[in-house]
């Protein structure tokens, strides 16, 4: 509909362009020879002014009309066994949680072949949920919940990288999917949620690459943000909790909904900076 629209407009205005070409050609006059000086049109300059108006307005009427249509039509929101994962956009990573509690940063894991549906939110401002190869872009609004479905069909591991700016790092906050055969993710899948349940898992260092190191370096040797070796403040691990939760200076509140499970992983890993 809309190529119908426009694409009418176009061989309008082009053929126009065309014949006026033609028949206003030099035919030898003078270079600097004026025209006939014409005022008044005004019926003409009505309908210039009218017809655009009445198309974009017809236009945005029919976007309006047909946009709900465009999610609901998703054929794979009926399918009842979906992987549910919860994203969520923070300055600056995506923090993956699953319906067996696992949580993964910037990197999700999902089998192929079944539909994942995410739950897409954000909890300081508007990032954008990217990874070309499985699906389009869809954003992470502070307030609201969206929802994107994707099936990975082919094992292997799909790159993004978050498609609204969003701050000071926005170029780092990437993300990816890995998309692995259903038995190896079930397995990977059950012995990570006893993993992180009993504190064994690498939930503390994925957890520091994925967050604290975007500012810090992945040794803790300072970046954007200060050094971390020696920091008096990992003798006190309250202390680190209400910085995470609650934000510093020129630090996100980048641990804000954070599960105790997530921060006490992180807290275990940080303790080798208290030197
Ligand atoms: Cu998050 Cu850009």
């Amino acid at each position: 509909m809309l190529i119908a629209i426009t694409g009418a407009i176009f061989v309008l205005v082009e053929g126009a362009l065309i014949v006026f070409i033609v028949r206003f050609r030099n035919r030898g006059r003078s270079r600097t020879l004026e025209g006939p000086q014409i005022h008044g049109a005004r019926r003409l300059e009505l309908i210039w002014t009218v017809a655009p108006i009445v198309i974009l307005v017809a236009i945005v009427a029919f976007v309006l009309v047909k946009l709900p249509g465009i999610d609901r039509a998703n054929p794979a929101s009926a399918a009842s066994n979906s992987l549910v994962v919860r994203v969520e956009g923070r300055q600056f990573y995506w923090n993956f949680v699953y319906p067996n509690g696992v949580i993964q940063v910037e990197r999700m894991r999902v089998p192929t072949g079944r539909d994942v549906k995410l739950d897409i939110v954000s909890d300081d401002v508007a990032h954008s949920w990217w990874i070309p190869a499985l699906q389009g872009k869809f954003d992470a609004i502070p307030g609201r919940t969206n929802h994107l479905h994707f099936t990975a069909n082919k094992a292997g591991t799909y790159k993004g990288q978050c498609g609204e700016f969003c701050g000071y790092e926005h170029a780092h906050m990437f993300a990816s999917v890995e998309a692995m055969p259903n038995g190896d993710f079930q397995s990977w899948y059950a012995k990570e949620a006893q993993a992180q349940a009993s504190g064994t898992s690498d939930l503390g260092k994925m957890t520091f690459d994925g967050v604290c190191a975007t500012c810090h370096g992945f040794q803790g040797q300072g970046a954007f943000g200060p050094n971390l070796q020696g920091n008096p403040i990992f003798k006190q691990p309250d202390a680190i909790k209400t910085l995470l939760r609650d934000g510093g200076i020129k630090m996100p509140a980048v641990g804000r909904g954070w599960t105790d499970r997530q921060m006490n992983a992180l807290i275990a890993y940080t303790k080798r900076f208290a030197g």
